[in-house]
């Protein structure tokens, strides 16, 4: 078995297991009613389970701005949408359907008759949440804008922001209704700022490939160990076993991109297209060796490479990436990249690799940077008697 479906297969069997007795009991009290209800990966534990799971098909991303700075309030939000994100992750709505046909429906009804799909929703919150509500003195001092990096265009539209969700599930109506019904639930103190959905395809536990054709995601930290190193905050503060969640919504030229020869498409990433294997090598999961030289002397993973850049800065990060496509630009070109997602229990591992691309990764002729985001995720849930966040309002 290759590493990564090892990997695939490591984590789902774990999370699966882990997920008996935390989904079990909920399922005996009100699913669907119609619903053969399969699929569920568990809502609580020491994480927010939306981060290590293997990347579902789907994903809807929203990054929402407070109304308001009644701390009560936004504690109270808080405490629903763990209540509702535990229902809806077990394939339920978020409350049970009245018998009053004269109000409006409390779920707004069309993941009515779907399984929950791997649903699993993660939050976090960004440098601004805490200046907004006042909570400077409990706001991680790594928790600050990502710094401007060369080539950039981003865009305010796609940036910015004090709460993010991330609503991942195999399939696209139940990500949505997820993030439909917990901003609906909280519409007094919220707005939403901006949002992306995306999407993943792959069979079985291959690695999904990019709108570029490339596997994306061979080189993530493979082993329980180098995941926990690179993903978990471990300090004495609130945010212990959380993590750090970078967005960038990058743009993919995907005109110019295809009218480039394979072999400096292959140049370009420092592996081979059809296999994903590293440039020489046969397959996926062969060793990357950036320090290789062919007989002439030259790297056999060229300098400029994507990889060759990335591996040499030493970094790690888990990248949870997701494609997209949202019609057709104003320059009549298609309007599709990549909604990068990373977790890292720093942001200077991403802040490193990121200005190592600087100006010479030779991927930058075909991408540019619109969106971004820095938000840190909250540890998980532990039980029903915990909620999101629930370090962090305690201290406030
Ligand atoms: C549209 C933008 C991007 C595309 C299409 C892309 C695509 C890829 C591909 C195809 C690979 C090789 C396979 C793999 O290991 O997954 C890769 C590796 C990697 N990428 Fe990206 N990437 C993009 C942006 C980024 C960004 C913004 C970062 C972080 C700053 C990043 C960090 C990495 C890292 C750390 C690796 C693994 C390198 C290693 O083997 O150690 N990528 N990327």
């Amino acid at each position: 078995m290759h590493e990564e479906s090892g990997r695939r297969h490591f984590l789902k069997a774990t999370i699966m297991g882990a997920g008996v007795l935390a989904s079990t009991p909920l399922l005996a009290l009100t699913p669907r009613e119609t619903v053969k209800i399969h699929n569920i990966y568990p809502f609580y534990g020491k994480h927010q389970e939306g981060i290590l799971t293997p990347a579902q098909k789907h994903i809807y991303f929203i990054v929402l701005d407070l109304h308001t700075t009644e701390l009560d309030k936004i504690k109270a939000m808080f405490q629903m949408w763990t209540n509702y994100s535990a229902n809806l992750t077990s394939g339920k709505n978020v409350k049970n359907y009245s018998n009053n046909a004269y109000v409006p429906p409390v779920d707004t009804g069309e993941a009515d008759s779907l399984n929950p799909h791997n649903l699993t929703l993660t939050f976090g919150v960004s440098a601004q949440f805490f200046d907004k509500l006042n909570l400077t003195h409990l706001k991680p001092e790594k928790l600050r804008d990502l710094p401007a990096f060369p080539r950039e265009q981003l865009q305010e539209r796609y940036s910015g922001g004090d709460i993010c969700i991330q609503a991942c599930a195999d399939d696209p109506q139940v990500a949505f209704h997820a993030v439909r019904n917990l901003v609906r639930a909280a519409r007094s103190h919220i707005s939403m700022k901006w949002s992306q959905s995306g999407f993943n395809a792959f069979e079985g536990k291959d690695t999904p490939r990019n709108l570029f054709a490339f596997k994306d995601g061979t080189g993530n930290p493979q082993t329980p160990q180098k995941l926990d190193e690179t993903v978990w905050v471990n300090s004495q503060d609130w945010l212990n076993n959380g993590s750090y969640l970078v967005v960038r919504r990058i743009k993919m030229f995907l005109e110019t991109w295809d009218r480039t020869n394979l072999f400096s498409q292959e140049q370009t990433f420092g592996r081979h297209r059809d296999t994903g294997a590293p440039i020489g090598e046969k397959h996926e999961f062969d060793e990357v060796d950036i320090n290789k030289k062919d007989d002439k002397g030259n790297y056999v993973i060229p300098e400029v490479s994507h990889v060759h850049i990335a591996r040499k800065t030493g970094q790690s990060i888990l990248r949870r990436s997701y494609s997209y496509s949202d019609g057709i630009d104003e320059h009549g070109q298609f309007d599709a990249g990549l909604l990068f997602i990373s977790f890292q229990k720093d942001p200077e591992q991403f802040i490193k690799i990121q200005n190592a691309f600087g100006n010479i990764d030779k991927m930058n002729e075909y991408i540019t940077h619109m969106g971004t985001g820095l938000f840190a995720c909250f540890a998980g849930v532990i039980d029903e008697h915990d909620y999101l966040g629930k370090a962090l309002f305690e201290q406030a």
